[in-house]
């Protein structure tokens, strides 16, 4: 076996079900899951239309690249979303559409890390453990950026030393983060693409959850809208990941794209060639018909909208708790610590949410995720509602 294996932990899901094991939850209320990040908003009809009426492309086999009606949708929402001119993104240049962000994410490092010189990744900590996994197989050394309420709940990229940065070879960002919702600014993005053209790494930003935002007047900023404002308009260095899962309530689907660095795209494809990893027509054609809608995203951010007013009302009076600019998850502080407080939780209100260090690690002596749980407002408004109302029983009753 890959010795690199047994680098890997166990992931936050399993660790929780261990966690719950033995505990028994009281039985007069019903089980309400907070843990999970899959939406459970219904995928628009016609994107399962689309999927339908294409269902012919099944005999045959996709190419790697997408078809070009996909990656020219993909450059017009990008050039849209993020306000660049609409020749910005070159479909055959710029654009590979990947099987959802967690393979692209996963296998992108595989494609580019040179193990031979003892490499290192950075990324946030809290974070999503794909970025670490992807890291450890590929041989390079993960580096955890603490995000604290002290740093904004923002990676500490003041605190990276030039040593570090020299060695690292990979970036990864997620803005808006999971799970705690924060946001990079266009400043942030500029110094962070300063360094990668000084020390050479690549920035992988993980923007899933870009569609989510609270304030409809202040969408998250991009990294290739901050590249191409610098003047890197080949976005040198930059590739950037994006998901229908979210933005379209559609985890099923498998679908999302990598926009950026023509260089880096080339070879990327190359791997993916390998690699294997296709998306189906039909599956190609339903998001096509996906990124060309705008009116259900609309509605999905104000559902989330609702949600977080409706759960911070109920919450924020006991429990240390700010609405996030985006993302649908809660990051409260816990009176308990995080582990405690899930496990007495789920017995004494059948209520399950994450604890915080299952998504962290030890770094600079802290752990950024202790004492924090993460509550994903999946759920439909009324069992979010129901959730909070036995969350501040509990934490009442402490
Ligand atoms: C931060 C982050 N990135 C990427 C993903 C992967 O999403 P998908 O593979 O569905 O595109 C997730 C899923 O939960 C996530 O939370």
């Amino acid at each position: 076996m890959n010795p690199l294996l047994n680098k890997l932990q166990s992931y936050p899901f399993e660790k929780l079900a261990q966690l719950k094991q033995g505990v028994i939850a009281r039985q007069d209320k019903s089980h309400i899951a907070l843990f999970i990040g899959e939406p459970r908003h219904p995928t628009p009809g016609f994107i399962g239309e689309a999927l339908i009426a294409h269902l012919g492309g099944l005999a045959c086999y996709p190419v790697s690249r997408g078809i070009p009606e996909l990656r020219s949708t993909i450059a017009s929402w990008l050039a849209r979303r993020f306000a660049l001119p609409s020749t910005a993104i070159d479909p055959e240049r710029h654009i590979l559409p990947v099987n959802g962000t967690r393979e692209a994410l996963f296998s992108f490092a595989q494609c580019v890390i040179d193990a031979t010189t003892k490499p290192l990744v950075l990324m946030p900590n809290p974070f999503y453990q794909i970025y670490e996994g992807a890291t450890l197989l590929a041989g390079a050394e993960p580096g955890f950026l603490n995000a604290t309420r002290e740093t904004g709940y923002l990676p500490d990229f003041a605190a990276v030393p030039e040593r570090l940065w020299a060695r690292c070879q990979l970036l990864y960002l997620c803005s808006p983060a999971n799970p705690t919702g924060a946001v990079l600014d266009a400043a942030a993005h500029a110094r962070l693409l300063t360094l990668a053209d000084r020390f050479g790494f690549i920035i992988a930003s993980d923007e899933c959850y870009s569609e989510l935002y609270v304030d409809e007047s202040a969408p998250p900023q991009g990294l290739l809208q901050t590249a191409y404002a610098m003047g890197n308009t080949d976005f040198e260095h930059c590739l950037v990941f994006h998901s229908l899962s979210k933005r379209s309530n559609a985890p099923g689907l498998r679908s999302g794209f990598v926009a950026g660095d023509a260089r880096l795209l080339k070879n990327y494809l190359l791997y993916r060639t390998y690699h294997g990893c296709t998306l189906s027509l039909p599956v190609q054609h339903a998001s096509v018909a996906a990124w060309r809608d705008e009116t259900h995203v609309e509605a999905n951010r104000a559902s989330y909208r609702h949600k977080f007013k409706a759960v911070h009302a109920a919450l924020h009076s006991v429990l240390d708790v700010e609405i996030p600019p985006a993302g649908f998850y809660l990051w409260p502080h816990t009176p308990l610590g995080d582990i405690e407080f899930t496990r007495r939780l789920y017995a004494e209100q059948n209520v399950t949410v994450l604890p915080g260090s299952f998504l962290s690690r030890d770094s600079a002596g802290i752990n950024p995720g202790r004492n924090h749980v993460r509550m994903a407002l999946v759920a439909p408004l009324e069992e979010c509602v129901e959730a909070a109302e036995r969350i501040k029983e509990f934490v009442q009753s402490l």
